[in-house]
């Protein structure tokens, strides 16, 4: 028998995580020996519970809020992708015991984006509400798909402005407040903020989704997000959650540590159906 290796998702909180339900469906439709936990840990914990865990014999870790920014600082090398972001989701122990840290989040929201979703972003106008870590991580991938413009806006407009600065060399990027959306358009966009969580709204003006537009927000829930509920009843043509980007961030992991690509398509759709149960 083959051995079973071991991963686990580190994160606080970490209870209502689907990344081991994932990762199970994963290895068993590419028959992977593999076992996946979810771990709370707490930040103030999280340099020794990552020694531990590989000191055991721990294959690969995915962190999860709040603990990115803390993998990018432990990482004994990076991807150029997470590098930029300045967050790592994945970690991977290479053979000479050094520390691999790289970012899937990004390819992932673009993944579902274009491949599950089919929404352009060649030429578009795309707005990214909030300027934290979630947003830092997918302006390097979305930049790469060439939209026409992307306007970062945050409650708190000077962060904004800061983190587009650091992408001017990539494309058509600027920060700003809110409150200067007033009289804009724009074919998609993407909720980044923490709102979401609280089943909150950010404050967006009435008429800021162009006709034809999507909504996507990079949370998601058992029921539609307050965002996703937003743009449904703006007549957005898709307003979807990112239960397609958590999938296929893990399949871009799964990928990372055991060289395969698991298929995406009927793990987005059992989840779907699990939630439709559950409304
Ligand atoms: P994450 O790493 O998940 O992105 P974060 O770094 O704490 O978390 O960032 C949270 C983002 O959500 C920030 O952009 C925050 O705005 P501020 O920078 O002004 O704090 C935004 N945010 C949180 N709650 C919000 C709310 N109720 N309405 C609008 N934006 C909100």
């Amino acid at each position: 028998m083959m051995p079973t290796d071991r991963y686990a998702v580190f994160g606080h909180p970490i209870r209502h995580s689907k990344s081991p339900r994932i990762h199970a469906l994963f290895a068993e439709q590419t028959a992977q020996a593999m076992d996946y936990r979810a771990e709370d840990v707490p930040a103030a914990n999280f340099r020794g519970a990552v020694r531990s865990f590989f000191s055991a014999g721990g294959k690969g870790l995915n962190c999860t809020v709040p603990l990115k920014e803390l993998a990018w600082q432990i990482a004994d090398f990076k991807s150029d992708r997470a590098q930029r972001a300045r967050a790592v989701n994945t970690l991977a122990i290479r053979e000479d015991a050094r520390l691999f840290g790289d970012n899937t989040d990004g390819a992932g929201l673009l993944r579902d984006l274009t491949l599950n979703l089919n929404i352009e972003l060649c030429g578009r106008r795309v707005l990214l509400l909030g300027a934290g870590g979630a947003s830092r991580g997918v302006i390097e991938p979305l930049l790469d798909r060439q939209p026409k413009s992307l306007i970062i806006a945050n409650r708190t407009p000077e962060k904004a402005r800061q983190l587009a600065s650091e992408f001017v060399d990539l494309g058509d990027i600027r920060g700003c407040g809110f409150g200067e959306l007033e009289g804009e358009r724009f074919d998609l966009i993407l909720n980044a903020t923490a709102a979401s969580l609280s089943d909150e709204l950010p404050p967006l003006p009435d008429d800021v989704l162009a006709l034809n537009g999507c909504c996507y927000d990079l949370a998601y829930g058992n029921q539609p997000t307050a965002f996703v509920r937003w743009g449904i009843e703006r007549r957005a043509a898709q307003s979807v959650d990112g239960i397609g980007m958590l999938v296929e961030q893990a399949a871009e992991a799964f990928f990372i540590w055991r060289g395969i690509r698991p298929a995406t398509r009927p793990v987005i759709e059992l989840l779907n159906a699990e939630r439709r149960i559950k409304v």
